[in-house]
């Protein structure tokens, strides 16, 4: 088949584009390169079937070319990470909201499968875990900008599911809870590359807020098999599904684990949330996905270990990292 894979050169997309070259599909990437990087697809570029775009997904005339030739869209485009969505209000909501208008118009239009990505982050304050899709959803004020991307995402997911609603578009709606592996980069405030990083480092970990706020880490590796296959499964269209893991962990003891796993002498350090992100953010205490639906939709169950996903991210880090700045151990 042909693929048309948007934010390809990022941690999720260049993976999916990895599993789905290896399966024998001709594969498009669509990236500007903001958050992704071209050192996550280069090995891709001499496969056959291989063909990285260096464009927006906001270019509509491109987009309609891509989507027309194409069998799939996997739309992973997006601003992304709780740092980039603080500073840059802006982009977040335009990127996110238009981009997907542009790709969902356009597979409505030549009536092409399409996956569209959405996060946990629209289940907001809700406080009864686990999360069901079915939930109602709670954001918070306007003001708070971490809202706007949650908000935006909801928006996504309206748009996908009205175009299911109207034409029968067959669209499935993913929201993704914190997905981790290698490639993912701790620039844009990802907790655990930035955990694993400093403590191959030995220097300080800094734990946002009290470290008792828990989240369930999944590996990129069983979410991207989730994903490939929900769109591959008619029983999912104008479906809402989460996908990640269901093991939860406070990011107190994720700070531990990789310091056990590292053999690092890093201590803990612990920062007020308004002096890592200015005012208007909230955190959320809980995040667990009811993975039921997924079970019974698709057969998703994820495989990998927390301790799987910090080995994968210390093995990547560690290759990437020049000698001089690796400790040697306890
Ligand atoms: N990783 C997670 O934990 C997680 C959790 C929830 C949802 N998601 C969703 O999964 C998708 C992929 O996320 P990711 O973690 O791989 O992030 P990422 O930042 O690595 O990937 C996003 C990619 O989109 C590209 N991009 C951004 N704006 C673009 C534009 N206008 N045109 C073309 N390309 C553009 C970026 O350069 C990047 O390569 C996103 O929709 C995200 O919201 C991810």
């Amino acid at each position: 088949m042909k693929i048309l894979i948007t934010g390809g050169a990022g941690f999720v997309g260049s993976h999916l584009a990895d599993k789905l070259i290896g399966e024998g599909h001709q594969i498009t990437v669509i990236d500007d390169l903001s958050t992704g990087r071209y050192s996550n697809i280069a090995h891709l570029e001499d496969k056959p079937g291989f063909r990285l775009i260096i464009d927006t997904v906001l270019n509509a005339a491109l987009m309609e070319e891509l989507i027309r030739e194409t069998d799939r869209v996997y739309h992973m485009a997006s601003a992304v990470g709780v740092r980039l969505i603080m500073e840059q209000p802006v982009k977040t909501i335009e990127t996110i909201f238009h981009g997907t208008d542009v790709v969902l118009g356009r597979c409505a239009k030549f009536r092409k499968r399409v996956l569209i990505p959405s996060t946990s982050e629209v289940y907001g304050k809700g406080i009864s875990v686990p999360f069901r899709e079915e939930d109602d959803l709670l954001t918070g004020a306007t003001d708070k900008h971490r809202w706007a991307y949650a908000c935006a995402k909801t928006l996504d997911e309206f748009l996908a599911l009205a175009h299911y609603k109207e034409t029968r578009l067959p669209v499935v709606v993913a929201r993704l809870f914190n997905t981790v592996g290698p490639r993912q980069t701790g620039q844009y405030g990802m907790v655990v590359p930035r955990f694993v990083e400093a403590a191959l480092k030995n220097e300080p970990i800094e734990v946002h807020g009290d470290g008792t706020q828990s989240r369930c880490f999944g590996h990129v590796s069983d979410v991207v098999n989730g994903l490939s296959t929900a769109l591959e499964t008619p029983a999912c269209f104008g479906q809402v599904v989460n996908f990640g893991s269901d093991a939860e962990v406070s990011i107190n003891d994720l700070a531990k684990r990789a310091i056990e796993l590292t053999k690092s002498t890093s201590e803990i350090r612990y920062l007020a949330y308004d002096q890592v992100y200015g005012d208007g953010f909230e955190d959320m205490q809980r995040r667990v996905p009811s993975l039921e639906k997924a079970l019974r939709l698709t057969g998703y169950k994820p495989t990998k270990s927390l301790d799987d996903i910090i080995n994968d991210v210390a093995a990547e880090l560690r290759s990437d990292m020049p000698e001089s700045k690796l400790h040697a151990g306890k």
